[in-house]
């Protein structure tokens, strides 16, 4: 069912000599959280543990969020041989784990859990759209966009089973807000700086949230521009039920750039004061 496979890739085009450095980092990081996607399944089909379209669904959208983490992996090997992708993903699994026999959402309803589901997927069309745009390494521009494709419709594929529980739940407005308000924040969280520690940090080097968050955020968020926002705040409204463009979007869009520009400037202070002192620790 997936719509591509990663021998579709043109894997001999790769060229080192376009390879951005700061990009390495988060593809490797990128790609733990990619791979980890049987775990989240697991979870999803727990909570939906009555509805097998759903729990099919599930099931295809793992598959195809296993390979996004593959062919980054795959990638973050060629540009950096030194990286053992399935090695740091152990790493990671190891250290981050989710409950996944949970049988109630922790969103608090199943509404609430495919709304945050579309949040995720609305943050990886538009960060792998971003990426891609911004690289100039043939292979990981085929790479993202492969991927930002598979993100979108992902958010359509929630977007639509939300539908069908709002219609049985009634999950007032204030309510979905909160829930992808609350998903939006959780970016921050042990997720990504975990996965940007496992698959970055040498070995010996104890994980510290903060470093490892400014580690990721601060490269990361230097690839988004105006544009992207304004398109990721057009699918966060139309998850929450509000008109997708309009001035009420582009009020919110032009926010939100504000404040990533104003999180992006306090990572890479951030990552300007740790970085020197760390990785001399670690020599
Ligand atoms: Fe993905
Ligand atoms: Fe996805």
């Amino acid at each position: 069912m997936k719509h591509w496979h990663i021998e579709q890739i043109a894997w001999d085009s790769f060229d080192p000599g376009k390879v951005e450095p700061e990009v390495v980092p988060l593809v490797k990081a990128a790609a733990m959280v990619e791979r980890n996607g049987d775990d989240y399944a697991a979870y999803l089909k727990s909570v939906f543990h009555d509805d097998p379209d759903f729990q099919a669904a599930a099931d295809n959208w793992a598959v195809e969020e296993n390979q996004h983490g593959d062919a980054l992996g795959r990638w973050a090997m060629l540009a950096d041989p030194s990286f053992n992708y399935m090695e740091s993903f152990a790493r990671y699994r190891a250290g981050y784990k989710i409950d996944v026999k949970a049988d109630a959402s922790i969103r608090g309803s199943r509404t609430g859990e495919l709304i945050a589901r579309c949040m995720v997927e609305t943050g990886t069309s538009s960060y792998y759209t971003a990426l891609g745009e911004a690289s100039d390494e043939p292979v990981l521009k085929q790479i993202c966009r492969l991927i930002a494709a598979d993100e979108y419709r992902h958010f359509k594929l929630f977007y639509d089973h939300m539908k069908r529980y709002l219609g049985r739940e009634k999950l007032s407005f204030p309510r979905r807000l909160r829930v992808a308000l609350g998903r939006v924040g959780e970016t921050e969280d042990d997720e990504l700086a975990f996965a940007f520690h496992c698959s970055n940090d040498p070995p010996g080097v104890a994980y510290e949230h903060a470093r490892c968050s400014a580690g990721y955020m601060g490269r990361a968020m230097g690839y988004y521009r105006q544009h992207h926002i304004e398109r990721s705040m057009g699918m966060i409204f139309k998850a929450i039920g509000l008109e997708p463009r309009g001035r009420m979007s582009d009020l919110a869009a032009r926010g939100a750039w504000r404040l990533l520009c104003w999180r992006r400037e306090k990572f890479r202070q951030q990552l300007a004061r740790e970085a020197q002192p760390i990785y001399a620790r670690a020599a």
